[in-house]
């Protein structure tokens, strides 16, 4: 479907930003002291600074014009009427209805769901409370010390990120997360526990997934061993939306916790999927989780485009990747604790605009999802920073920054802080050939060496960058951040008019490995059929031993 509006606001914007080309980022605040007011957003104590992007007012003007020519304001009350957005899998997109914790009816696909919801979470909570008490034990009578989650992707890369992020919060048993068919994972995490304490998750919405039915097959060989087969049920539970492929691997039907399929893979760190993560820092603080989420669904189903702080994020996002040409996307979080939050952004942004096709199956009009990466700062700083600086790409990037400590000493953080903001002020700022000189002179080079040495320290400058300052890396700002980036890569897929709710490009190398784990297995089965580079290596495999 061709949308001549969108092409007009595009075009548009490509002229704006020819436009201002050709002033530096740093004009744009000295022509205008109130810029940092009038280029960043609040909702409560977290604020969103997105002054060192080079766009003006104009820019804004034009970018919320093209939100409107994509129809997002429609496209966002789709979402969350709970129809059936997710046109290839015929199904709604409801995450959000996991974390209203108001009272008002949650219809999903025509039906109130808020019963059912509620009740799962009941029954996750009750578990948890249960396991945290040490009312709920192992088959021998020992207290659990130790959960394993066995999950991948959506069902391991949320409560993975969140266990870290909320570690001063996890008063209950630990959680660890197996998630590679890579068997050094499963055997990694079993060295250290006690089988009498340790319960497994096995945390599947399709419960077919390859590599978590192999983890789950181990970890049950596991049990039996040390405890013997009438152990398995006390030490595994199960979460997914096929329950009836739970019950044929043999799971106690009170462990067994359910969410729906209108609840995408990645998006579900809001169902039971987090039952490890509810085990380890208790009811009360996901729920304050789930409010954080709630909070930023109501900023962004209320907020005027202009004020809306994820409908920002995402057109900016869609600014640098379409009009500037930029193809990816650091996210660093200057919070160690969020050490896992870039990688959980990966599948959330990669796995939902990494699409070359439109809703309706046309070839999609504009460059789409960026390569997202990143680390934590200042340890990035030290790693990859260099090409972010004078590489010849140029990289946006989003910096994540507590206004506080939770538990480290104040000296800590105010270098934290310190180094945080200079790097988003270097980006901007950079250093002339002429800074260079002068500064290399001052030092005392002679004027060979100053020749010499200066062009190699050059910073272009105008690298944008946002900054996301919280109070606090709590349950509830964690939900915020969550939910903030949900609602960011769908504004983009609005404008992109692209479905992010499905994943048919992980189709194909599953099919391919299930395929070829027979062929790899039996060392005689033939290669005829195979290309030469596979069944290349395939014999090299086979002539080492393997
Ligand atoms: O391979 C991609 C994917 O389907 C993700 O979308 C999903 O989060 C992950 O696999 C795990 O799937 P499941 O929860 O069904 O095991």
């Amino acid at each position: 479907m061709s949308r001549p509006r969108v092409l007009e606001a595009m075009a548009a914007l490509q002229e704006r930003a020819r436009i201002l080309r050709a002033a530096r980022t740093l004009d744009l605040f000295a022509a205008d002291a109130d810029r940092f007011a009038k280029f960043s957003v609040a909702l409560d104590d977290f604020l969103f600074d997105f002054s060192k992007h080079r766009i003006d007012g104009e820019t804004l003007r034009l970018l919320v014009a093209l939100a409107r020519a994509a129809d997002l304001e429609g496209a966002r009350a789709a979402l969350f009427s709970g129809a059936p957005i997710n046109l290839t899998e015929g199904r709604a997109a409801a995450h959000w209805a996991l974390r209203d914790l108001s009272d008002r009816p949650l219809i999903v696909g025509g039906e109130n769901m808020r019963g059912a919801i509620e009740a799962e979470r009941e029954k996750v909570y009750a578990f948890a409370r249960a396991l945290r008490s040490g009312e709920l034990r192992g088959a021998g009578g020992a207290p659990f010390t130790d959960i394993v989650n066995i999950g991948i992707g959506g069902s391991d890369l949320g409560p993975a990120m969140a266990v870290r992020a909320l570690s001063p919060f996890a008063k209950g048993p630990r959680a660890h997360f197996v998630s590679n068919v890579d068997g050094a994972d499963m055997a990694d995490t079993l060295a250290g526990l006690d089988p009498a304490r340790t319960l497994f998750v096995v945390s599947s919405k399709t419960f077919t997934t390859q590599e978590t039915m192999a983890n789950a097959a181990l970890a049950r060989a596991f049990i039996v061993e040390k405890l013997g087969e009438a152990a398995v049920a006390a030490h595994f539970a199960a979460v997914s939306t096929r329950l009836d492929k739970v019950a044929e691997f043999g799971v106690d039907p009170s462990h067994v916790f359910g969410f729906w399929d209108w609840v995408g893979g990645r998006y579900s760190i809001w169902s039971a999927i987090s039952l490890s993560l509810v085990i380890a820092i208790g009811p009360e603080n996901f729920t304050e989780f789930l409010r954080g989420g709630s909070d930023m669904d109501a900023h962004f189903r209320s907020a005027p485009l202009e004020h809306n702080i994820p409908a920002l994020m995402g057109l900016i996002g869609v600014f640098h990747r379409d009009v500037e040409g930029r193809a990816a996307q650091a996210i660093i979080p200057y919070d160690q604790r969020l050490a896992r939050f870039p990688a959980y952004l990966q599948q959330l942004d990669m796995e939902s605009n990494g699409k070359s096709v439109t809703r309706d199956g046309g070839v999609a009009e504009f460059a789409t999802g960026p390569i997202v990466f990143g680390e934590p700062g200042t340890n990035g700083q030290h790693a990859f920073f260099q090409l972010l600086h004078q590489g010849t790409d140029v990289t946006p990037i989003d910096f994540l920054i507590a206004a506080e400590p939770i538990d480290a000493d104040a000296h800590h953080h105010a270098l934290l802080f310190a180094n945080c903001l200079a790097q988003s002020e270097a980006f901007m700022r950079g250093r002339t050939l002429a800074e260079a000189k002068a500064q290399l002179a001052a030092a005392g080079l002679d004027a060979a060496r100053v020749e010499a040495l200066a062009p190699h320290k050059v910073f272009t400058g105008d690298r944008p960058s946002s900054v996301l300052l919280y109070s606090k890396l709590d349950p509830r700002t964690l939900g915020r951040l969550v939910a903030l980036y949900e609602h960011k890569v769908f504004v983009q897929s609005a404008i992109w008019d692209i479905n992010p709710f499905d994943q048919w490009g992980v189709e194909l190398g599953k099919e391919l490995a299930n395929r070829l784990a027979p062929i790899v297995e039996n060392k005689n089965a033939p290669l005829d059929g195979l290309d030469g580079s596979t069944a290349g290596l395939i014999r090299r495999r086979r002539e080492s031993g393997g």
